[in-house]
């Protein structure tokens, strides 16, 4: 890619990894190997974006949602969630990329949390890439999680008016910058509850591609598309010349 197409890439890709259970029912398999399948995508698309120096990809892993699905398929997401820390956890440190939990986690098993916080922490100082992973996510909640802990900090006091800013404060996605495109794969049109106050300007991108298959040229094909797009941000264009 030539230093001017680097440029216009975005500096933070969200995805919504849809398709495995299609994935493994057109190939007669249970829906649990299309999950496994997902996670060599996951591995694949974390590689291509830290070599393209995104700083940032946040990928919805698990919704809040997802917790009424059948128990042993519940299982199996949380096990593979487990093997990926295990195996990925040295190579992330390795390759400078931060590991950070997007959602609310109490719900998982208490290994599983160790798990997760002890990576958080571990790869803490970690600047290449900044992985982000949606886990019992659920963007209406999280909302409702910033309103509850802005008037606690009211009522204290804390906190004397609010704007965007601040609100954007309360969030799971604080210190993470709002996504410049969102990606979904295996053709739906909807965004399943994914980050709704953090895309209001982020640049859509479906693809019939269902995700175990949504590899390199997949992900190319997306990056080459949203640097086609012109992001007004509401405005005009003659009036975005200052914009980062
Ligand atoms: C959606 O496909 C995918 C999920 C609910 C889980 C995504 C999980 C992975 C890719 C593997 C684990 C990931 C990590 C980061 C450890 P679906 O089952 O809804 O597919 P369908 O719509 O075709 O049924």
């Amino acid at each position: 890619m030539s230093k001017l197409e680097q440029s216009k890439l975005p500096a933070h890709v969200a995805i919504i990894m849809d398709g495995n259970g299609r994935w493994a029912k057109t190939r007669n398999l249970p829906r649990v190997e299309g999950h496994v399948q997902g996670l060599e995508s996951v591995r694949n698309i974390v590689t291509i974006t830290r070599e393209l120096r995104i700083p940032y990809l946040t990928l919805y892993a698990f919704s809040k949602e997802n917790w009424s699905r059948p128990r042993a398929e519940v299982k199996r997401l949380l096990e593979l969630l487990g093997i990926f820390l295990e195996n990925e956890l040295p190579l992330m440190m390795d390759e400078d990329i931060r590991f950070r939990v997007v959602g609310d986690i109490k719900d998982f098993p208490k290994k599983l949390q160790h798990q997760l916080n002890a990576a958080m922490q571990k790869t803490a100082g970690n600047k290449t890439l900044s992985l982000n992973i949606a886990l019992s996510y659920s963007g209406r909640e999280e909302i409702l999680n910033a309103v509850r802990l802005l008037l606690k900090d009211m009522d204290k006091g804390d906190i004397t008016h609010i704007d965007e800013k601040v609100f954007q404060s309360y969030l799971y996605t604080r210190d993470i910058p709002d996504p410049d495109l969102l990606i979904r794969t295996s053709g739906e049109m909807r965004v399943s509850n994914f980050l709704l106050w953090q895309i209001a300007y982020t640049e859509i991108y479906v693809t019939d591609t269902l995700w175990p298959d949504f590899r390199e040229d997949a992900y190319m094909e997306a990056l080459r598309e949203y640097m086609k797009r012109e992001r007004r941000f509401g405005s005009v264009k003659e009036n975005l010349s200052g914009r980062a």
